[in-house]
């Protein structure tokens, strides 16, 4: 007799077998517990379950389905940017060797990676526009707290700016609005060197970030549209600027507090914006053409 093949358990199709998926509201994602965990044998759907520590006392843990409400807090406190929610490492295409070495790396960040260990480099990805440098921090930082329970923060530089301007105006020290980045373990800034006119302003601003965070021994992951010196095949130009290179753009007191922070690895390749846009035009314009062959025959 055949004994009969076990079936694998099939991926929910809701969360791919992550648990959990982001609801947006408004302009923020909330990270919610998919449907599929009610069925978890062993919380099932509380998220919480009763084990023995070392010493043999009962405590109670998060169960590693997906529904565990501290890890779903973390994911929710990543505050990833609304477009960026689904997007994850494993959906991340190495379209060029620079991007394959790009994630690669990402992935050994977050592999290794050990809340409160020391010496663990941070990265900075360099590149031109729509080359997927957001879409790798927001992958690590989501797997990070989805797989590690890594506390994050995904930040704008432009818009971390303008917050901590307003911070000011309210009355905020320097202390309280640094204090919340500092205490997080990864910290990712995206576009650095993206602000306005006041160069010394954002600079002060960006140096005292990475400052506290070097201090406090705890990484900064950081992307930008500014090439590092010496990059032959692309240029960056802000808005009505010349073309500067990072060091340029953020002074070389910044560049070289980078350099012994950061591995730099520049993410080259096409545009997937661009290349995005035109395989819709090219679907949108096949399904207007009339399909040959189809008409049907005049009579
Ligand atoms: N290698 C890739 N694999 C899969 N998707 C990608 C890849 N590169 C870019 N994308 C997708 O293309 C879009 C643009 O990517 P993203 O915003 O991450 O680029 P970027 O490098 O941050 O651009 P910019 O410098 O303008 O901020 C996103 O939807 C992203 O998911
Ligand atoms: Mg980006
Ligand atoms: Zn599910
Ligand atoms: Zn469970």
């Amino acid at each position: 007799m055949v004994e009969p093949v076990p079936t694998a358990k099939p991926v929910c199709a809701l969360c791919a077998g992550e648990g959990f998926t982001f609801q947006q509201r408004e302009d923020r994602g909330i990270a919610a517990a998919c449907s599929c965990t009610v069925h978890c044998p062993s919380c099932h759907g509380q998220g919480r379950l009763y084990a023995r520590d070392e010493r043999g006392y009962e405590v109670l843990r998060g169960c590693g389905c997906g529904a565990d409400p501290r890890r779903l807090s973390l994911l929710t406190g990543l505050r990833l940017p609304t477009k960026f929610l689904a997007r994850t490492l494993g959906g991340y295409r190495a379209y060029s060797p620079a991007q394959q070495r790009s994630l690669l790396r990402a992935r050994r960040f977050v592999d290794e990676f050990v809340p409160g260990a020391s010496g663990q480099r941070a990265l900075l990805f360099c590149g031109p526009p729509g080359t997927g440098k957001t879409h790798l921090l927001s992958g690590m930082l989501r797997e990070l707290a989805a797989r590690k329970g890594v506390r994050g923060r995904f930040e704008e530089f432009f818009l971390l700016l303008s917050d901590i301007r307003d911070g000011f105006s309210r009355g905020l020290s320097s202390r309280e609005w640094l204090e919340p980045l500092r205490q997080v373990d990864v910290l990712a800034i995206d576009e650095i060197g993206k602000g306005g006119k006041n160069r010394d302003f954002e600079q002060g601003i960006l140096d005292e970030i990475l400052s506290v965070r070097y201090n406090a021994g705890r990484p900064t992951l950081l992307a930008t549209n500014y090439p590092r010196p010496g990059t032959v095949g692309w240029e960056f130009k802000a808005d009505g600027q010349s073309a500067e290179n990072l060091e340029q753009r953020v002074g070389p007191r910044i560049y070289s507090r980078l350099h012994e922070m950061c591995d730099l690895m520049d993410v080259l390749g096409d545009d997937q914006r661009e290349v995005q846009h035109d395989a819709r035009q090219a679907r949108d314009s096949a399904a207007d053409a009339p399909a040959r062959g189809t008409r049907p025959a005049r009579s």
